[in-house]
């Protein structure tokens, strides 16, 4: 992965390079290790959660669950499943179990939907959640709970299994119930777990390469860990941080390839929850082009002025597709003979350049192909950045104290019923 900061001119870029050496001390610090957030850092040294023995642990329910399931429900909302979800809808392997995702809405219909898809299935059912507090996954994984054992009768809890938290609630059940029990690591935020077995866990059971995976943050976490003002985690939270000083206020995650879908939500959330405190951050949002050039590329390019870009971009083509001449006149002559992923690629160039004229400074993240590899840097190095930008804001980047004043309001109506 490479970083590549293009400017509108040299003397904004001058700026941002007194704003680097100005706040440096930052990026040292998290170099050096913080005791303050040390109970929040499990994720920092991806080994701690995620040794061989962890990985091969995985791998080997994976592959069991692989030769029996048609159908495998993972159930868990937010941070619980954005990470697998991303990577499954981007690199889920034909031939894999088909994951379904339950626990993240509260709708009925949207719960009958998946129990009609079980029909006639073999199912498996995996429950993600940190302390098992949280209204969606809890009544969800009740329901689910109780139509596999309707259906499979006294061997039903062969094919239940969870991620908690040790001594939860959820990992008494799974003993009491003897469900296949995983630890969700109790010093990792549910954002920061894509390299955990919360992340890792379903997208094995898809067919993904999670070896790979975890290989690719581990070589790229080498490359992060150093007190220099190129480190491009350090580059990119400063840029932000930077911009948003100039008045930028949103900033897009966008990219031509809509492989990537999945992983905007996932980024979305890990900024949003993280840095939106204090009556401060950068709403973080996304544009899947080309398709939202024809709506949001309005707003972006004439606009008012609040908004930048990071756009992600995949060297190596993952699909191919020549379009033929034609006898008939429909007047795209000039495309006969091109790819399409060469002329997705000259759509990515312009509109880079148009919004450019715009935009003080555009980061592009520059990856090799759409693989295993490009979603473990993507994972390390935003959760890294990320960590940066909210220690350059002054907020926490680990708490979520605002999500507790809906919650309030609702389990005290849902208690009175
Ligand atoms: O990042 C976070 O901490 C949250 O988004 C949680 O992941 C989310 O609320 C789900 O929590 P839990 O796993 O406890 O159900």
């Amino acid at each position: 992965m490479e970083l590549k900061i293009n400017w509108q001119n040299k003397h904004i870029k001058q700026e941002f390079e007194r704003y680097l050496n100005e706040h440096q001390a930052v990026l040292a610090e998290i170099v050096q290790g913080e005791v303050q957030f040390q109970n929040n850092l499990g994720w920092f040294d991806i080994d701690e959660w995620m040794s061989s023995e962890i990985l091969e642990c995985i791998k080997n329910f994976a592959e069991q669950v692989r030769k029996e399931a048609d159908i495998f429900v993972l159930i868990g909302v937010g941070g619980s499943n954005n990470a697998a979800r991303s990577v499954i809808k981007a690199l889920a392997t034909k031939n894999s179990p088909q994951v379904i995702y339950s626990g993240n809405t509260l709708s009925p219909h949207s719960l009958n939907q998946v129990l009609m898809q079980l029909e006639g299935k073999s199912v498996y059912i995996h429950c993600i959640a940190k302390n098992f507090e949280t209204l969606e996954p809890g009544a969800s994984f009740r329901v689910l709970r109780q139509y596999m054992e309707q259906r499979y009768g006294k061997d039903a809890y062969q094919r239940i299994s969870v991620t908690g938290t040790t001594n939860s609630r959820l990992h008494a059940l799974s003993q009491q119930e003897g469900y296949e029990f995983f630890a969700f690591p109790d010093n990792v935020g549910g954002r920061f777990t894509s390299l955990t077995s919360v992340g890792l866990l379903p997208m094995a059971v898809a067919g993904v390469n999670i070896e790979q995976l975890v290989l690719a943050a581990k070589q790229l976490r080498s490359r992060l860990l150093t007190n220099d003002t190129n480190n491009i985690a350090y580059q990119y939270a400063a840029l932000r941080n930077f911009l948003y000083q100039k008045g930028y206020r949103i900033e897009l995650l966008s990219s031509f390839e809509p492989q990537f879908n999945g992983f905007y939500k996932w980024w979305w959330q890990l900024f949003g929850e993280s840095e939106g405190k204090k009556a401060r951050g950068i709403y973080p949002s996304y544009a899947e082009y080309s398709e939202d050039l024809h709506s949001i590329g309005q707003f972006v390019q004439e606009g008012n002025p609040i908004i930048f870009e990071t756009m992600l971009n995949v060297e190596k083509p993952n699909s191919q597709l020549l379009i033929k001449a034609d006898t008939k006149i429909d007047n795209f002559d000039y495309l006969d003979g091109q790819d399409f992923w060469d002329i997705n690629q000259v759509a990515y160039r312009a509109t880079f350049e148009a919004h450019l004229e715009t935009i003080p400074a555009i980061p592009e993240l520059l990856l090799e192909a759409m693989d295993e590899r490009a979603f473990g840097e993507l994972f390390y190095f935003f959760q890294f950045s990320c960590y940066l930008s909210c220690k350059l804001m002054g907020v926490n980047p680990f708490d979520q104290p605002g999500v507790e004043a809906y919650k309030e309001r609702m389990f005290k109506a849902l208690k009175q019923f």
